[in-house]
């Protein structure tokens, strides 16, 4: 027989709603399922109000993000037997606006995408006829890590820094600008180390490192970002003792 857990859900309509509650709701502890079927589960058969965000269910879209007993994590990637015996309380993710009940506003993530160019740039193309770009696999090791991001944004709920100066470019923008800037076909790193390199970059971070510890893709997003002030700074001194040096 399968027994029931409690899900303590964050429910807040902005449009209707003076202030956020939570609302509980017990559902089947079916031993393969995971928090985000609990979720359907309540939006089939108990609550069809309950909005949340979700698609491929199985790591790889990136949507389904919440905070899970105040941890952010992908709610298709964590097995429901293993809150028991509960109450789980679920949030929205932590620093960013709420839409309604567990969807968030995510346009700021989106914004600093942009602004650190997540493509590779060419000053020139080769001609179609010279083929492919190719690369060797120790150059496809040297960003395949930064390349894993899948957009979650659960770096940015963990990180301390975002939460309190929402300018602040974040870990996963600045990995992704790192995973084109270590790319051997690309040549944009000038005009990324315009955005990266700011006040409102790099410098930012204090290395507390929990974006990395939350990652569920292994992109080890505060190591990126230690690197690219190592590599920022040793570029400041040589512009300083060797201006004719090209950086
Ligand atoms: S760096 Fe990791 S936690 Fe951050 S958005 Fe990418 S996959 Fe998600
Ligand atoms: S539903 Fe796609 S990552 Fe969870």
């Amino acid at each position: 027989m399968t027994s029931n857990i409690t899900l303590e859900v964050f429910r807040y309509n902005p449009e209707n709603d003076d202030e956020p509650s939570f609302q509980s709701y017990a559902v089947p502890c079916n031993k393969d399922w995971v928090i985000l079927d609990a979720l359907n589960y309540i939006k089939d058969n108990l609550d069809g109000t309950l909005s949340f965000r979700w698609s491929c269910r199985m790591g790889v879209c990136g949507s389904c993000g919440m905070m899970i007993n105040g941890t952010p994590v992908l709610t298709c990637a964590k097995f429901l037997k293993d809150y028991l015996p509960g109450p789980i309380r679920i949030e929205p993710m932590e620093h960013f606006p709420v839409v309604k009940d567990l969807i968030i506003e995510m346009s700021d993530f989106v914004d600093k995408l942009k602004r650190v160019k997540p493509y590779i740039i060419r000053k020139e193309e080769q001609p179609l006829s010279e083929g492919e770009y190719l690369q060797t696999p120790a150059q496809l090791a040297a960003y395949k890590q930064y390349s894993m991001c899948i957009n979650c944004m659960l770096c940015y709920s963990a990180c301390p820094v975002y939460g309190l100066e929402p300018e602040f470019l974040g870990p996963a923008a600045i990995a992704l600008g790192q995973r084109y800037n270590l790319d051997s076909r690309d040549q944009g790193k000038k005009e990324r180390e315009d955005v990266i390199s700011q006040d409102d970059g790099i410098w930012q971070c204090t290395f507390v490192g929990e974006c990395s510890a939350v990652c569920p893709k292994d992109v080890d997003p505060a190591g990126a970002i230690q690197r690219y002030k190592v590599e920022s700074t040793t570029n400041w001194w040589k512009s300083v003792l060797m201006p004719w040096s090209d950086k």
